[in-house]
């Protein structure tokens, strides 16, 4: 990887220039360390002590295209970049995926907590795009079958390179289409279905920061005029999809945890319950396809 060797100063000067044309400060230092190389620890240095040299591993020009490129259309910053870290691995994404969010990696925490002790069993990440799930799924439950699902092509061409690169000795099979109909010769085997599936009600995406509507995919980010179109379709092929004591994981938007409880009861599901986000916010939905298997 080439280096661009500079004084602390230099950089500093530089940042405050590119600053002074909009922008956040919290995401040009966040381009700062994902695109240059510069960590923020390093950066907090610089500021006490700028009479030191450093290496960035992008020269200053390309990271001023990258920023004014951002500040211009409002291209998120790891489209252009084609880097998003999440949990502790490193993603690629594009334009055809949802940039992972931070909330997300909690739903492999309550599957994990759920799981975990099992040592075998299939899984499937329903609506994967990046694939961000399935990685940390391939990646926690080694002995287990892996799936994952996606309506769009270049979406699961995306999670195939992901899963490929950061979960190499485990064999996630990809499916294209919607949600458990590629599934159904499996229909019945699951012990685990995660899902983030596309929630927000059509009337808000255009109230949604330029970053988010006018970049990341419709198809990822649209649940119809309730927000709940794609749940629905989710909880009613669960009951059949499901293993006997399988588990149902389900984000949601921040107002609909109500809702996506009373609808995983009314679809069969047990044990349902909600989870909570970093924030305090409901988020999560959880039910489970009840032991009994002559209980449907
Ligand atoms: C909110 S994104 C979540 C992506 C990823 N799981 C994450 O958490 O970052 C929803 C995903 O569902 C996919 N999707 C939308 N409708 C679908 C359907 N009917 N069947 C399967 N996937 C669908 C979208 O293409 C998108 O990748």
């Amino acid at each position: 990887m080439a280096k661009y060797q500079l004084f602390g100063e230099e950089l500093l000067i530089w940042r405050k220039k590119q600053l002074s044309k909009g922008g956040r400060k919290v995401d040009f230092d966040w381009l700062l360390d994902l695109g240059g190389g510069l960590s923020w620890v390093t950066l907090q240095k610089l500021l006490i002590d700028p009479n030191k040299s450093l290496l960035l591993s992008e020269s200053l020009e390309a990271l001023e295209g990258i920023w004014m490129r951002h500040l211009e259309d409002k291209t998120p910053l790891q489209y252009l970049i084609g880097r998003c870290p999440w949990r502790d691995f490193d993603l690629a994404v594009n334009a055809s995926v949802m940039i992972p969010r931070q909330e997300t990696e909690l739903l492999v925490d309550l599957a994990l907590k759920r799981v975990g002790n099992s040592s075998e069993g299939i899984w499937v990440d329903l609506g994967t795009g990046s694939g961000a799930l399935a990685v940390a799924l391939a990646q926690s439950l080694y002995d287990w079958e892996g799936h994952a699902v996606d309506l769009s092509k270049d979406a699961l061409s995306l999670a195939k390179h992901n899963l490929e690169h950061l979960a190499p000795d485990f064999q996630t099979k990809l499916h294209l289409g919607s949600w458990w109909e590629p599934l159904q010769p499996l229909w019945g085997f699951f012990s685990l279905a995660l899902a983030n599936p596309p929630y927000i009600p059509t009337s808000v995406i255009n109230e949604l920061d330029p970053v988010v509507k006018d970049h990341e995919p419709r198809l990822a980010l649209c649940g119809g005029s309730d927000g709940l179109m794609q749940i629905r379709k989710i909880l009613a092929g669960s009951f059949k999809a499901l293993a006997p004591g399988g588990w149902l994981i389900m984000e949601h938007h921040h107002d609909q945890s109500d809702d996506v409880l009373k609808l995983m009861s009314q679809f069969g599901l047990v044990n349902v319950s909600f989870e909570k986000d970093l924030q305090g916010i409901k988020r999560f939905a959880i039910g489970q396809r009840r032991q009994d298997l002559n209980s449907n």
